[in-house]
C-alpha cells in the first residue's frame, strides 16, 4: 500500500501543519535552540548522537562554558576535549570535533551549506543535515533512529530499515515527506516525535498530532515497526586492570590508537583471550612477587560497548617504591588523575575507592 501522504499535497500541507503546530506547542526549552547558530547546533547534535537530551544537555552546558567559541575549541588540547566528553563513550567522536573545530578555524568561518558540512571530520548526512535545516533552513531530511521508527511506522515500511535498501528507503520518504517551507522545525518536530511519543514499544498514540495519517496506526501494526535485521555478534573481552598505587600516586598509561577509548588514560593492563587464562602480571611491571600476592580485587564488571562486551578486573596492588616502568607508563598524584579522561568503568572504581 502506498502511504496516502505521499501522493496527495493538501493531505501533506495538513499533516506538516499538525507537527509543526505541536511542536511549537510541546517542544522542549533548549539552550541551542534559541538563538540557533553554527556553533552551538554543531556541538549539541554530535552529544546527541551519542546520548538523550536529559543527560547531553549537562555535557552541552559544560561544554560551552569551556570553549564558548570554535576558536577556543581549536586552541584546546585533546585530553581537555576528551576530559570534557568523560563518560560519552566513542571518544572518536570528541577527538573528530575537536579536529573538525581546527578546520575550520582554518577555513576562516563555519561551512555554509549541507554540502559544505559534509567536508568536516566526523559530520555525515545526518550532522549536516541537522545543522544546515536548523540553522539556514536548508531544505535536507535528517534521518536518525527516531524519525527511523516515526515515517517506517507513517509509511507503513515492513522490511528491515537497516539495510542498505532500507535506509535508502527511509531517506527518500523523510525527504519526500518532509516540510520546504519551514526544514528546521520540520526536522526537530520529527526527532521529538521520536523520542517523546513515538515511542519503540509503547507508543502514545493517543496523543500523536500525526496519528491520522499514520498507516501503522490505521492498522494496528505500529508495535511491529520498525523491522531491524540482526546485528552482528558482540565480542566478549577479558582485561585485567593492575592498579599500582604507591603513596597517594597511581600508574597510568594513555591508550594507543586504533582500539576503543583511544586516547583515554588507564591502569596498565593485561588482556587474555578467554575467560580462564590467567593474567601474567610480571609481563606488565617490574613489581615483585611478594607485591602482588597482597593484590586485593577491587571491582568485578562488564562494561558494554556497541560491538564489544568487556569482563574487567581491578586488582589493587601497593607498591613500596614507585618503580620507573617502560616509558608509556607515568604516575599520577591523585589530583591529576581526576583531571585526566578515563574510561568509564575505571572513572568509577576510581571515584569510588581510591579517591578518598
Ligand atoms: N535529537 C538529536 N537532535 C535533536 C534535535 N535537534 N531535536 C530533537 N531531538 C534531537
Amino acid at each position: 500500500m502506498e502511504a496516502k501522504l505521499l501522493n496527495n499535497n493538501t493531505l501533506l500541507f495538513s499533516y506538516h501543519q499538525s507537527l509543526l503546530n505541536w511542536y511549537h506547542n510541546h517542544k522542549r526549552d533548549l539552550p541551542w535552540r534559541k538563538n540557533p547558530n553554527y556553533y552551538a547546533v554543531w556541538i549539541s547534535e554530535i552529544i546527541l548522537q551519542q546520548t538523550q537530551v536529559k543527560q547531553g544537555l549537562n555535557y552541552y552546558l559544560r561544554f560551552m562554558q569551556a570553549f564558548p567559541n570554535v576558536e577556543d575549541l581549536a586552541k584546546a588540547t585533546e585530553d581537555e576535549v576528551l576530559k570534557l566528553w568523560e563518560g560519552l563513550g566513542y571518544y572518536s567522536r570528541a577527538r573528530n570535533l575537536h579536529f573538525g573545530a581546527k578546520q575550520i578555524v582554518e577555513l576562516g568561518g563555519f561551512p555554509d551549506s549541507y554540502n559544505a558540512w559534509l567536508k568536516i571530520k566526523g559530520v555525515g548526512p545526518y550532522t549536516a543535515a541537522a545543522i544546515s535545516s536548523i540553522v539556514a533552513d536548508e531544505a535536507q531530511a535528517v534521518v536518525d533512529g527516531n524519525v527511523q521508527r516515526v515515517i517506517s511506522r507513517l509509511v507503513k515500511y515492513e522490511t528491515a530499515v537497516n539495510n542498505t535498501q532500507g535506509i535508502k528507503d527511509i531517506q527518500k520518504y523523510a525527504q519526500d515527506l518532509m516540510s520546504l517551507k519551514y526544514p528546521g522545525d520540520y526536522n526537530q518536530a520529527i526527532m521529538e516525535l521520536g523520542a517523546t511519543v513515538c515511542k519503540p514499544t509503547n507508543p502514545y498514540c493517543g496523543n500523536c498530532p500525526v496519528n491520522s495519517f499514520c498507516l501503522a496506526a490505521e492498522l494496528g501494526v505500529q508495535k511491529g515497526l520498525p523491522v531491524k535485521e540482526k546485528k552482528l555478534k558482540v565480542k566478549p573481552r577479558y582485561l585485567h586492570y593492575y592498579v599500582l598505587h604507591s603513596d597517594g600516586h597511581y600508574l597510568l598509561e594513555r591508550r594507543g590508537q586504533g582500539d576503543v577509548w583511544e586516547g583515554l588514560y588507564q591502569f596498565p593492563l593485561i588482556e587474555t583471550q578467554t575467560e580462564k587464562d590467567l593474567p601474567v602480571p610480571s609481563q606488565l611491571t617490574q613489581v615483585s612477587q611478594k607485591e602482588l600476592a597482597g593484590a586485593e580485587l577491587l571491582w568485578q564488571g562488564k562494561h558494554i560497548l556497541s560491538h564489544q562486551r568487556l569482563y574487567i578486573n581491578c586488582w589493587l596492588v601497593n607498591v613500596d617504591v614507585k618503580l620507573t616502568e617502560e616509558e608509556r607508563f607515568e604516575w599520577y598524584a591523585k589530583t591529576e588523575v581526576e583531571k585526566l579522561a578515563m574510561p568509564r568503568p575505571l572513572r568509577k572504581v576510581f571515584s569510588e575507592y581510591l579517591m578518598h
